[in-house]
């Protein structure tokens, strides 16, 4: 596909059939998690690949009993493991560094005639006590993917020029 064709296709797909998605198909998806960029090239992270169906099923629960979860080839928990690191800027990168890999994975799906969601609505506790993350780490985020069982209508976004502004900042 086309990589501007990849941009305009992916979308967040809250329906999956129940089809398994090969493994060959899955590497190459966490491959592009692999070689994304993050803060000092540290790659802070883990990611749990869920595909048992209870767990998906206790996850979907832990997910604000968003049940679809369940039904997605693979859920997968991005974990950040070096939650204290902050950059030059002092920000905390952990979360910039899950999210970039997350986009990576996405498109990537995309690219595979799957679909994905990103899953931020969660009891992070229960979460990262049913799947062991130890204490000091930080469940970021969730991320399903699955062969799509919707096809979502356009989506609102904004206008270019409402959100850039040219040399300094203006309203
Ligand atoms: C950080 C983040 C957290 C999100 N959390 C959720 C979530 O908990 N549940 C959900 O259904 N979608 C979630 N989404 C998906 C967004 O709702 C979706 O990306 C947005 O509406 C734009 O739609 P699109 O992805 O189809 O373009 C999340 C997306 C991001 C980037």
């Amino acid at each position: 596909m086309e990589f501007i064709d990849v941009i305009l296709k992916r979308r967040s797909i809250r329906a999956y059939k129940r089809k398994n998605i090969p493994e060959e198909i899955l590497m190459r998806i966490i491959e592009s998690a692999r070689l994304a960029p993050s803060a000092s090239n540290l790659q802070p992270w883990k990611f749990i690949i869920i595909r048992d169906n209870k767990a998906k099923q206790e996850i979907a629960r832990l997910a604000k009993e968003r049940m679809w979860i369940a039904d997605a080839s693979v859920i997968i928990a991005g974990v950040a493991t070096n939650p204290d690191y902050r950059m030059g800027s002092g920000q905390s990168s952990s979360a910039i560094d899950i999210a970039t890999a997350f986009a990576h994975m996405s498109l990537a799906a995309t690219d595979e005639g799957l679909g994905t969601c990103w899953i931020g609505s969660f009891d992070s506790d229960g979460s990262k006590r049913f799947l062991g993350i130890p204490e000091k780490f930080l469940l970021v985020g969730l991320l399903t993917i699955g062969y799509p069982d919707e096809k979502p209508g356009e989506k609102d976004r904004k206008r270019i020029q409402e959100i850039i502004c040219y040399e300094k900042w203006s309203d």
